[in-house]
């Protein structure tokens, strides 16, 4: 029997939801309306697409097709555009750390994300060789809270669902790690994740006796 930690990326590895946010809200701006940090919580771990949807909504807004699919084009563009120097100092605090006690230890790490942008943020942040699959908006049909992202990359590492660990900051996300049948570790707030099975802050919360209970099934 072997065990998998699969993680989130945008709010787990590094803190690009403040990109999103401005990127989202640029164009609620340009479309005649604001959109505030309280609604950008609803974005999380959402596909840019359903995302749109919800902006569109909140601003009362009927778009043709083609509006539709050019704002998704143009929210992409600025959002490449604050990513584009992202790098290692972006990491959010204690990462490196638990990454390397799970390599020290050969244990499989995925990453499974909705961003379709996540392996060019690996890669800026000097991160992606740590990941034996990555598992992206780019491989899924089904957005979180469909537990489909993290199925895959169990498959993928070899290791059965319940044998993995998920690290999410996203309701969505824990309620995907949940429906998959996984051990789900928010990272954030424990008020809005309280559907976790653990929750913390941050990483540099998690000690090693945690991560050690983790890998030996003692949870
Ligand atoms: C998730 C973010 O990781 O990826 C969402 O939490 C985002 O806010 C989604 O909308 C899709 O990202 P991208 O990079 O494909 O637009
Ligand atoms: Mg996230």
């Amino acid at each position: 029997r072997s065990i998998g930690f699969i993680f989130d990326l945008d709010g787990v590895i590094v803190d690009t939801a403040k990109y999103h946010y401005l990127a989202w809200k640029k164009l609620a701006n340009e479309l005649g309306f604001e959109f505030t940090h309280q609604q950008n919580e609803l974005f999380k771990g959402v596909s840019r697409k359903r995302c749109l949807e919800i902006l569109l909504d909140i601003g009362n807004i009927n778009a043709t097709q083609e509006q539709f699919d050019a704002w998704m084009v143009d929210k992409n563009e600025d959002y490449l555009a604050y990513i584009e120097n992202m790098n290692a100092s972006e990491i959010l605090p204690d990462v490196p750390r638990v990454l390397d006690f799970l390599k020290d230890r050969q244990i499989p790490i995925a990453l499974g994300s909705a961003s379709k942008n996540a392996r060019p943020i690996l890669e800026k942040v000097g991160l992606l060789s740590y990941f034996d699959t990555i598992v992206d908006g780019n491989n899924v049909t089904k957005a979180k809270p469909d537990p489909e992202v993290f199925l895959i990359a169990a498959r993928s590492l070899g290791v059965n669902p319940s044998d993995c660990v998920v690290f999410e900051d996203a309701l969505a996300g824990i309620q995907a790690a949940n429906a998959a049948g996984m051990i789900s570790i928010g990272i954030g707030d424990a008020k809005i994740l309280s559907e976790a099975n653990y929750n913390f802050a941050d990483f540099t919360e998690m000690d090693t006796e945690f991560l050690q209970t983790l890998v030996t099934y003692e949870v």
